[in-house]
């Protein structure tokens, strides 16, 4: 499988993700909120495979597309565009950068669920949130390897998921389908299967500041297993705690 991936949102995570995708085939078109030119370097950089458009040009020529944006952008996203699209939801809710939303607070609705209502017959799958990017960048792995890292997906229209798990496929990861977009919360920020799984087990007596640092400069990658990944997901409650989240030992 090949085609053309669009991003809106070409920073950290959405400039990790045209990398693995132009490896392994696939056409990127990225774009941001400055415009094309500002992403000049990044396209250079990955090579004959990638341009830079707007977002709704972007949109226009894809098969599927990435949205990496901090999360207040998705109120600026081109939602007629997006109408039919398979849109891949990698945003996290941050309260400290992105102010309190109450039904994110409050659960009444996951961040997945809040895109998909901002974009009306979208068909949104969570992924890619998980992970840091460093971490998506040194992973991918080619089918079948023991050392292939799994990434989970959450949607509420089967044949996107069945879509975006042969994208991870040729990105190099393995898709664990774990639910609707209701479920989504179970690979949210904090939750035991959010970033530590795909890191080194990180030193002892780190605070949460200390930790975060470490996670993005220093941690080296590690894959994950679908069993693991999955395990993970289950054992997530709404109470689960950001300590509980950086606490691995038990795996
Ligand atoms: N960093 C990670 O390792 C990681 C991992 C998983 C998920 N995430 C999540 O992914 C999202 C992006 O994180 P990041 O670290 O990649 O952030 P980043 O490096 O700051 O990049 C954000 C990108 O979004 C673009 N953007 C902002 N507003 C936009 C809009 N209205 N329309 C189109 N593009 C817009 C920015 O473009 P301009 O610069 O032109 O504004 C930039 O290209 C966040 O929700 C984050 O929580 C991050």
């Amino acid at each position: 499988m090949s085609g053309t991936l669009a991003l809106i949102g070409s920073g950290n995570v959405g400039g990790a993700i045209a990398k693995l995708a132009v490896d392994a085939g696939w056409t990127v078109v990225l774009s941001n909120s400055r415009g094309p030119e500002t992403l000049a370097e990044l396209v250079a950089s990955l090579g004959d495979r990638a341009t830079a458009a707007t977002a709704e040009e972007a949109v226009a020529k894809s098969d599927l597309v990435v949205v990496s944006v901090p999360l207040l952008a998705y109120r600026n996203l081109p939602a007629d565009q997006l109408a039919g699209k398979i849109v891949i939801d990698a945003i996290n809710y941050y309260p400290q950068r992105d102010g309190d939303i109450a039904e994110l607070e409050s659960g009444e609705l996951t961040e997945s669920g809040l895109l998909q209502r901002a974009l009306p017959g979208a068909r949104v799958v969570k992924a890619f949130n998980n992970i840091v990017f460093r971490h998506l960048a040194d992973l991918p792995r080619p089918s079948g390897s023991p050392d292939r890292a799994t990434l989970p997906i959450a949607g509420d229209d089967e044949s996107a998921k069945a879509e975006v798990t042969r994208l991870l496929d040729d990105l190099g990861f393995d898709a664990l389908d774990y639910g609707t977009l209701a479920d989504s919360w179970r690979s949210e920020r904090d939750m035991p299967a959010y970033v530590a799984p795909y890191h080194e087990p990180a030193p002892e007596g780190l605070d949460l500041q200390e930790y975060a640092g470490w996670v993005y400069l220093t941690a080296a990658a590690a894959p994950a297993s679908a069993e693991k990944i999955s395990a993970l997901l289950a054992s997530a409650t709404r109470e689960t705690t950001a300590h509980e989240a950086v606490d691995i030992s038990r795996f």
